[in-house]
């Protein structure tokens, strides 16, 4: 980055300090954006910024926010900024969550558009924006800002600062620019991604999908050959950069996986059945009821496989303070009891929710161990599950079920692909993954590991930062 330092602005932290037991306890988000990213800025150094949401965050950081992380061995910072129970409201759970999420992922689910909501995410976003310029004084910097949580932000930092690099990945989709162009603010959210001097989306359809958009939307010169628009003399480049895991990871968290197979095994009476694992967020996107219900599915059509497996769902609650969230919680358990219902026997559950959050050290030993993943999205922009699953694969078995609509699809092509929506076939690949013979499996495995490994996450970072740091304007910083 020639000198400059690295903030990087994600609306969730990558530690959150909780109260527990009397005490505090430090704990790590689920969520593919942090797992991601943290390796990233541990090996770049530099300032994260972001929303210090655990209740006892501030007593754990100084009188700014600011705390070393990780905090047992720390190589960069964290900037907590505070918000209050309305901003959260608005900006987190209004209209990140319950406009542009719904709005993005196309999952005929209908965005709230509501006029205050709508305020409050401007008000977050100025807010973000003066806690990165205090960061980024006296100096060059390069910001690299996470998701869609922080539209308004790149324009908010160019107008203050218009020597910054600023940089934004955008994790969720783009959809086309009829779904988009329903938001009543959308014109004013591109004014403010075309802040940046370079957007990245997962995929090259995401892409083409915002080069349309702002092509109907706002006056700019599009150029279609350097992927990039035209605002005055300022360009934003539009780029495809699919994020990716950090495969070493698997091997650390490892460690013992057997004993801790074990345990789980025991907890959740398993017995030795091989185990098909699904990982998530409670999130509508992720399409768990499918994927509950293309178990029943494949036991009325295959009772081969009666007693002979479980899907084993790791659930985490996720934005539960939203209705369509929390709700889903109790529907994946009651699909989950009437499957259990309909085909289990005396001494077998062909179905078992975890419905808590996990550690890594659980979900890497699952993975291991594990017949099978399957991942059924609706839509996801790049979906990091599939790709922990195969880096987690030293035996080189083990069969991957994948949604066609995850941006992994586009690299993953070794893996059984299905249309979640059909529940038929999504039916069919488990079946196709449970029958799969050993050598094909290895074939497979071989190939989607060579691929997560050539495309890891340090790479995704290195292209994008240095494709940002060409891109160093000539302006000074101010004094
Ligand atoms: C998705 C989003 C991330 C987010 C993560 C977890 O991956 O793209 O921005 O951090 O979900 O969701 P949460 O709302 O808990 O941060």
């Amino acid at each position: 980055l020639g000198g400059a330092k690295l903030i990087v602005v994600a609306n969730r932290e990558p530690y959150i300090h909780r109260r527990a037991n009397g005490g505090v306890e430090l704990m790590r988000p689920a969520g593919g954006l942090t797992t991601a990213l943290d390796p990233v800025m541990q090996a770049c150094g530099g300032v994260w910024v972001g929303h210090g949401s655990g209740d006892a965050d501030r007593e754990t950081a100084d009188a700014r926010g600011r705390l070393a992380v990780p905090p047992d061995d720390p190589t960069y910072t964290l900037r907590r900024v505070w918000l209050t129970p309305e901003q959260e409201e608005g900006y987190y759970y209004g209209f990140a969550n319950s406009t542009l999420w719904p709005l993005c992922h196309q999952v005929y689910r209908r965005p709230t558009f509501d006029p205050a909501h709508w305020a409050v995410y401007r008000e977050v976003n100025e807010l973000f924006a003066a806690a990165v310029l205090e960061e980024a004084r006296g100096g060059p910097a390069v910001i690299f800002v996470q998701d869609y949580h922080f539209a308004l932000l790149p324009g908010l930092l160019k107008a203050a600062r218009p020597d910054l690099v600023v940089a934004q990945f955008w994790h969720v989709p783009w959809p086309n620019p009829e779904t988009f162009r329903v938001c009543p603010w959308a014109g004013e959210l591109l004014d403010g991604m075309l802040g940046n001097d370079l957007l990245g989306f997962h995929i090259q359809y995401h892409c083409n999908n915002f080069l349309e958009t702002v092509d109907r939307t706002v006056e700019s010169r599009i150029c279609r050959e350097r992927f990039s628009v035209g605002r005055g003399d300022r360009q934003t480049r539009v780029l495809p950069f699919p994020i990716s895991v950090d495969p070493d990871l698997a091997a650390e968290y490892t460690v013992g996986w057997q004993d801790r197979v074990g345990e789980l095994r025991a907890a959740h009476g398993l017995g030795d059945r091989p185990l098909v694992v699904g990982v998530d967020r409670v999130d509508y996107t992720k399409g768990i009821p499918e994927r509950v219900r293309a178990v029943g599915r494949l036991l009325e059509r295959h009772p081969e496989w009666v007693g002979k497996f479980h899907l084993v769902q790791l659930g985490a609650p996720s934005r539960t303070n939203l209705p369509a969230y929390r709700d889903l919680n109790a529907e994946v358990q009651t699909l989950a009891d009437a499957v259990n219902r309909t085909h289990g026997t005396a001494d077998w559950q062909p179905v078992v929710f975890v419905n808590r959050h996990c550690g890594p050290e659980d979900i890497y030993a699952l993975y291991r161990d594990a017949a099978g993943c399957v991942v059924s999205s609706l839509h996801d922009g790049m979906n990091l599950v599939a790709k922990e699953f195969v880096t987690a694969r030293d035996d080189g078995q083990g069969t991957l079920v994948l949604s066609q609509f995850t941006g992994a699809a586009r690299e993953l092509t070794d893996a059984v692909l299905v249309n979640p929506f059909d529940v038929d076939g999504l039916a069919a690949g488990l079946h196709a993954a449970l029958a799969m013979p050993a050598d094909e499996q290895r074939r497979r495995m071989r190939r989607m590991r060579a691929q997560v490994s050539d495309n890891n996450i340090y790479r995704w970072a290195g292209m994008l930062l240095s494709e940002a740091s060409k891109l160093v304007p000539d302006a000074d910083p101010p004094e």
